[in-house]
């Protein structure tokens, strides 16, 4: 196993669409899972595309959130199950969004508040040949939509529709104490009741 690179913004193996993987089965398909979860653990992050790791195909693992983690419920992540899906495929369930925040290991330093689906299927195969359906919602639909959309060249900055959340890390914590700090009953802390956040980058 190794700890792999990771790929940044502006690289263009995070600009291409990548490729379907042909046999879930192989070895090198195993291996690549083995390195991409010891580099994930390694670099605390949610999820990992094989993209980000220079290797366009299409393939991603992440954390799953337990039934009912609500969309800024990061918690607990660490001991969340991870799943490595293959080929996979994401049909929106609703037309309702929400705002949340996202980081991304190919995105360092930044915080961006991006609309995503609420509700999801995804479909894919395991490693071990095991089809998977499933519908998601709240933070595991977040963490879903954001990671396929790494293979199709898609970063969660081009997904949000005001670049005036997009925000350096050490701003946006001192942005979340603050708000922590203000008091419910104050109708300014209201406003951003959409909020939610995403320690974690994926
Ligand atoms: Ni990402």
């Amino acid at each position: 196993m190794a700890i792999l690179k990771i790929a940044r913004m502006g690289h263009p193996v995070l600009k291409a669409r990548a490729a379907e993987i042909e046999d879930p089965g192989a070895p090198e398909v195993a291996a690549l899972i083995a390195d991409m979860l010891e580099t994930m653990a390694d670099a605390e992050g949610l999820g990992l595309a094989a993209p980000q790791v220079h290797v366009s195909k299409r393939l991603v693992i992440f954390r799953i959130p337990p039934s009912g983690t609500e969309d800024d419920d990061r918690d607990d992540a660490e001991d969340f199950p991870v799943l490595a899906l293959i080929n996979p495929v994401v049909e929106p369930l609703t037309d309702d969004l929400a705002l949340g925040w996202e980081g991304c290991l190919s995105v360092p330093g930044l915080r961006g508040l991006v609309p995503r689906f609420t509700e999801v299927r995804y479909t894919g195969v395991t490693a071990e040949g095991t089809p998977i359906e499933t519908v998601a919602e709240g933070l595991h639909a977040r963490v879903v939509q954001h990671e396929c959309d790494h293979l199709d060249g898609v970063l969660y900055p081009m997904q949000m529709d005001d670049l005036s959340m997009l925000v350096f890390e050490s701003e946006w914590k001192h942005r979340m104490a603050a708000e922590q700090d203000t008091p419910k009953a104050d109708p300014a802390a209201e406003t951003d009741d959409q909020d939610v956040t995403l320690e974690r980058a994926s």
